[in-house]
């Protein structure tokens, strides 16, 4: 279930909402244009499902959504921890990556599958902390400032749509905010422990 934090954007950021409500808080990103969706979760994916098989299972959802928005890629991306001896290091790699507040020229959309991350989305003197679950569906308008947070165990497995598969790349704002701003572990910990 999805959980926002709004803080404001100043130096010493302080918290103006949290909720779980999920009427309010598609009702608080719908006034700065993001659209929050759930789908309902499909039982009996096994751990380690590959692309096709995830894919497979989310078809007619993805469908509505390419036909919708006219998206022309779609892929699966997860990260998952292991036993490997290079694990931290492609964890912090793979969070380090988009950790800065940046834009992109296309929209960012994700469902989660399984797993949770959080976006973090830069308007109007907010920043709108959306921390996404398994059955939840973000899509961020193209050009919004944000960031993304995975944590510093990420673990999750997500289906992306592109209008482009392409130069996806992140246009960094240089912005310092996104180290102002609890971060993934934080308000992971916070919400568990409420
Ligand atoms: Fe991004």
């Amino acid at each position: 279930m999805t959980y926002l934090t709004v803080y404001t954007d100043d130096e010493s950021p302080q918290t103006l909402l949290r909720t779980e409500d999920q009427e309010r808080i598609a009702v608080s990103l719908k006034e700065i244009g993001v659209v929050l969706r759930h789908w309902g979760i499909v039982a009996g994916l096994p751990d380690g499902a590959g692309q096709e098989e995830i894919l497979d299972a989310y078809r007619e959802h993805v469908q509505r959504v390419v036909a919708e928005e006219g998206y022309t890629f779609v892929d699966v991306a997860q990260l998952h921890p292991d036993d490997s001896a290079d694990w931290p290091e492609r964890a912090a790699a793979a969070r380090a990556k988009f950790l800065n507040e940046h834009t992109h020229d296309d929209d960012e959309v994700r469902f989660f599958v399984s797993g949770s991350g959080i976006f973090y989305l830069h308007l109007d003197g907010k920043v709108h902390a959306v921390f996404c679950e398994a059955g939840d569906l973000l899509s961020v308008p193209a050009k919004t400032t944000h960031w993304f947070d995975m944590g510093t165990r990420p673990d999750f497995t997500a289906i992306r749509f592109f209008h482009d598969d392409d130069g996806w790349v992140g246009d960094f704002t240089g912005d310092g905010i996104a180290g102002r701003i609890p971060d993934y572990d934080t308000i992971a910990a916070g919400r568990s422990g409420a």
